[in-house]
Formats: structure tokens, C-alpha cells, sequence
């Protein structure tokens, strides 16, 4: 019997309902295995502008580094119409998280990505590719990079310049190498480290850490691969990829690629942790504001991120391989919501998804 408090972010669009249910699943586990989960309910992103004014106020990261982890949902609504979208940047949505992420350390960003051989129809590749299956987890370094260079937009000589800085030192590369090497064990024992070493300092460094890191790990197999290459390779023979690890911006665009070839971007879990277990769980899909509370989202990708907090930062690993095995039974038995519904199977909601889940647990 273990007693968790989770803090609770459901965010703007799609957010609510889809950690909803993802909390209806949690439900389900602490029942059935004896344990407590306290929640938290706090506000991120459009949700808090409009009450607080800022995307993230300090109760909020206070409150997450006082939990046991985070659940999140997703941020942010449409980028032209919502008057967010009027603001300074720096009091956006997408503010808020790239703030949280940095305020709690949360460096390492893991998304699986698998092809459910029930999904494989939805997989966009040609069968003779889709039939191979893959099962691959992108290692994105999440607080550093662009995202967080110094940044600047002004006149030079009269002509409007805009700088934006990639910087990377080698414990911030280090410390992500060694995540990747360290579930490279646990997984099939290969890590393919992604740059772009033949043009950027910044990735020469990169490729000498990893390589460094790697001697540590004789067991797993080390590549490189350049960033424009391994966009190629994503749709050409995902199954060659285990663990792929990458910087900040390398690892986002990627991994966006990498979860349109699963069928849906709604499957697909993602962790964001830091040196300890703490972590931050979220779908890798945005907030969907055109489909928001119509109850139509798809709640996996968020089922399956709760499931990774019970499996990253709980140790309950029986746990996560129930809820994990009840999503692959509900898909087995048809059950489809409307982003990877096919011919034949049963449509249903995100609240009965969310339902179906849970009763499998
Ligand atoms: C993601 C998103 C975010 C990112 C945006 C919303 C800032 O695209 O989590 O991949 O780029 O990190
Ligand atoms: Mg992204």
C-alpha cells in the first residue's frame, strides 16, 4: 500500500477530459492494488491567464515540487483566434510549460512511440514497412538548446535582425546521455544519438559526450545518425530504432514525426523527468481546440503517461503493465474513438473509452 500525492494540471482544449479519465484509470489501480492518490487539482496555461494573468503562478510550481509527480493534459488554445495568442510571449500558454519544465529541472523528455499492431491500418507507411512494427522511445532534452538561448530581435544598421542561441555545455549533454544509456539497458540495448556534427559545434560537443558516456554501457550499441538523415529514416525503417536521443528542438520536430507513423498522435504517452524520480506526464499531442469538450478526444495518450508515472516515478511496475495490457485489450476488442476509428470497429467516446480502460484494469 503506497500513498501518492499527484499534482494535477488538466489545462486548456482537451485537457480536462482527457485526464479525467485518465484519473478515472488511476481510481481503478489504487482500488484494485490498495494504494492512496492524493490529488492536487492546479491551473497552467490559457486556464490560469485568465485567472491569474500569468500562465503559471508560483503556488502552482510549488505545489508540483511539494507532489510525488505531476499529471498533465495539454496547454495552450488556437494559435490565430484566442486572445492568449494577443499577449507578450512571454505570458503565452507554451510560457507556462517551457517554464515549469525549467523550474523543476525536468531535462530528460521520453516518448515512446509504438505501433500498435491493432492500429497498424492507421499507420500512414506502406504495409511492407508497417508489417516490420516498431517500438522505438525518443530521448528529447528538454531545458536546454533554443528553446532556452538568449533571444533577441532588433535593428541592425537598420535592417530587423532576429538571434536566437544554441548552446548546449557537457553536463547538460552528459546527464541525458546516461537516461538514454540507463533505458537502453532495459530495453534492447541500443541508442542512436542524433545531431547535426557536420555543421554545428554544438553537436560536435554532443557526439563527443555521448561517445564518452557510452564506454560506460559496453553492452549497448552506440550510432550516430544526422538529424535530416534520421527524418528519413523515421518513415523509411522505423523498426531499426530503440533509444534515440537528441537535443531540444532536434528531439521535438522528431518526435512529431515519429508519432504521425503510429496512426495517432492521441496514443502517444510522454515523461518528463529529472535526476531523481520525480516527473511531469503528459500526452505529446496539444490541446485540440477544435474538438474540445465535445467528448470525442482520445484519452490514451494520457491513460498511457499515468501509466509510465506508476512505472517511472512509483515503482509500480505491476500496475503499469495492467493498465498498459488494458489499453491493448480495449484496442483488441474494437473499441476505437474517432481519430483511429476503422472500418468495422466500435466508435466510442472519450468518457467511455476512459470507462472501458479502467474496467480492464
Ligand atoms: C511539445 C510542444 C512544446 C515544445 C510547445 C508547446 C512549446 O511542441 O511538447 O513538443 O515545443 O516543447
Ligand atoms: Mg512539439
Amino acid at each position: 500500500m503506497m500513498n501518492k500525492k499527484i499534482a494535477v494540471i488538466k489545462g486548456d482544449g482537451i485537457g480536462p477530459e482527457i485526464v479525467t479519465e485518465a484519473m478515472k484509470v488511476l481510481d481503478k489501480v489504487a482500488e484494485k492494488y490498495g494504494h492512496k492518490f492524493d490529488y492536487t487539482q492546479l491551473l497552467m496555461g490559457g486556464c490560469s491567464i485568465d485567472v491569474n494573468g500569468v500562465p503559471l503562478t508560483d503556488e502552482t510550481i510549488a505545489e508540483c515540487k511539494a507532489s510525488d509527480a505531476v499529471l498533465m493534459g495539454s496547454i495552450g488554445g488556437n494559435t490565430t483566434t484566442s486572445p492568449w495568442y494577443k499577449l507578450p510571449a512571454d505570458l503565452r500558454p507554451e510560457a507556462g510549460l517551457l517554464k515549469i519544465r525549467k523550474e523543476l529541472g525536468l531535462f530528460a523528455n521520453l516518448r515512446p512511440c509504438l505501433l500498435y499492431p491493432q492500429l497498424s491500418g492507421a499507420c500512414p507507411l506502406k504495409e511492407e514497412i508497417s508489417a516490420k512494427g516498431f517500438d522505438m522511445l525518443i530521448m528529447r532534452e528538454l531545458t536546454g538548446g533554443l528553446y532556452f538561448g538568449a533571444r533577441k530581435t532588433e535593428e541592425v544598421d537598420g535592417v530587423m535582425t532576429a538571434v536566437d542561441t544554441l548552446s548546449y555545455n557537457e553536463k547538460e549533454i552528459r546527464r541525458i546521455a546516461v537516461k538514454a544509456f540507463e533505458v537502453a539497458m532495459k530495453r534492447r540495448k541500443k541508442v542512436t544519438s542524433v545531431d547535426k556534427a557536420n555543421v554545428l559545434d554544438s553537436s560536435r560537443l554532443w557526439r563527443k559526450i555521448v561517445t564518452e558516456v557510452a564506454a560506460d554501457y559496453p553492452e549497448v550499441e552506440l550510432e550516430h545518425m544526422l538529424v535530416d538523415n534520421s527524418a528519413m529514416q523515421l518513415v523509411r525503417d522505423p523498426a531499426q530504432f530503440d533509444v534515440m536521443v537528441t537535443e531540444n528542438m532536434f528531439g521535438d520536430i522528431l518526435s512529431d514525426e515519429a508519432s504521425m507513423i503510429t496512426g495517432s498522435i492521441g496514443m502517444l504517452p510522454s515523461a518528463s523527468m529529472n535526476e531523481t524520480k520525480f516527473g511531469l506526464y503528459e500526452p505529446s499531442g496539444g490541446s485540440a481546440p477544435d474538438i474540445a469538450g465535445q467528448d470525442k478526444a482520445n484519452p490514451i495518450a494520457t491513460i498511457l503517461s499515468a501509466a509510465m508515472m506508476l512505472r517511472y516515478s512509483f515503482d509500480m511496475t505491476e500496475e503499469a503493465d495492467a493498465v498498459e495490457a488494458a489499453v491493448t485489450k480495449v484496442l483488441e476488442e474494437g473499441y476505437r474513438t474517432g481519430d483511429i476509428m476503422s472500418e468495422g470497429c466500435k466508435p466510442v467516446s472519450c468518457s467511455q473509452m476512459g470507462t472501458l480502460i479502467a474496467e480492464r484494469v
